[in-house]
């Protein structure tokens, strides 16, 4: 049985007020969920403390950075790193997500960067790959989301792809209410699960691959239901707990 995700990705919105308020109405709420789902806040980076607080020592939700620096330490001013997200506590960072790689430049040889030092500080990545709309529309996206995986997730050695969480976000369907088609998720969480195996083998079976864009209350569920579909990444909808729950509940 692969693990089951719901992650919310918040972006760069809400107060620390507001964002407190948000994950006290989660954790309120939480003991409805179907047992076995992790739910994941991916709060700013002001936020990760008070939230980590109130959260404490609770299993679920787990808490994530939405970046983190590709050095170590040192004299990068603004930058926040791998090992100071660990000392929050956090238990995960979202890297590559599509945003950072159009407005920030990231590449893959950056994300490898961050990826190897999210993995020595002890998180867990959620590795975001996608391709844009020219790209599905010229039928170039599974070699996109190829060389997405294979220059980054394929460089890293078995034990730390045992941590990596990959989400699958159309960058045509976030923020657009476009969301893919479940056949469309299918078919190309099939092709990462499939693609993964040829360097990991067997663990590929174990690695939870997430859906994101545009995705809802009404809408989950028949995403989830696809087999090679764990669970979401969820942006827009995150920020109100009734559809990040009720999208969280969406598990058959
Ligand atoms: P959205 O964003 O759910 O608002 O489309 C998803 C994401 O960017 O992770």
């Amino acid at each position: 049985m692969r693990e089951k995700i719901v992650a919310g990705n918040w972006k760069m919105n809400t107060s620390i007020r507001e964002g407190k308020q948000l994950v006290l109405d989660i954790i309120d709420r939480i003991g409805k969920l179907p047992s076995g789902v992790t739910l994941i806040v991916a709060p700013p980076f002001t936020h990760l403390c008070p939230v980590a607080r109130l959260i404490g020592d609770r299993k679920t939700p787990g808490l994530a950075a939405q970046n983190c620096a590709d050095k170590e330490s040192g004299a990068f001013t603004g930058e926040v790193s791998a090992s100071m997200l660990a000392s929050v506590p956090c238990g995960y960072v979202i890297l590559g997500h599509s945003e950072r790689r159009a407005y920030y430049g990231e590449t893959n040889e950056i994300l490898l960067e961050k990826i190897k030092l999210v993995l020595a500080s002890g998180l867990r990545p959620v590795f975001c790959v996608g391709e844009i709309l020219e790209e599905r529309e010229s039928n170039m996206h599974f070699q996109v989301v190829s060389s997405q995986l294979r220059e980054v997730l394929c460089q890293l050695e078995p034990a730390g792809f045992a941590q990596v969480i990959v989400a699958y976000e159309p960058v045509w369907a976030i923020g657009t209410g476009k969301t893919a088609t479940s056949e469309q998720a299918q078919e190309m969480h099939a092709f990462i699960r499939s693609f993964l195996a040829e360097t990991f083998g067997e663990q590929a079976e174990s690695t939870p691959i997430l859906y994101g864009g545009s995705c809802k209350p009404s809408n989950a569920a028949d995403i989830f239901s696809q087999p090679d579909v764990d669970g979401g990444l969820i942006g827009g909808a995150s920020l109100k707990a009734d559809d990040f729950l009720a999208i969280a509940g969406s598990f058959a």
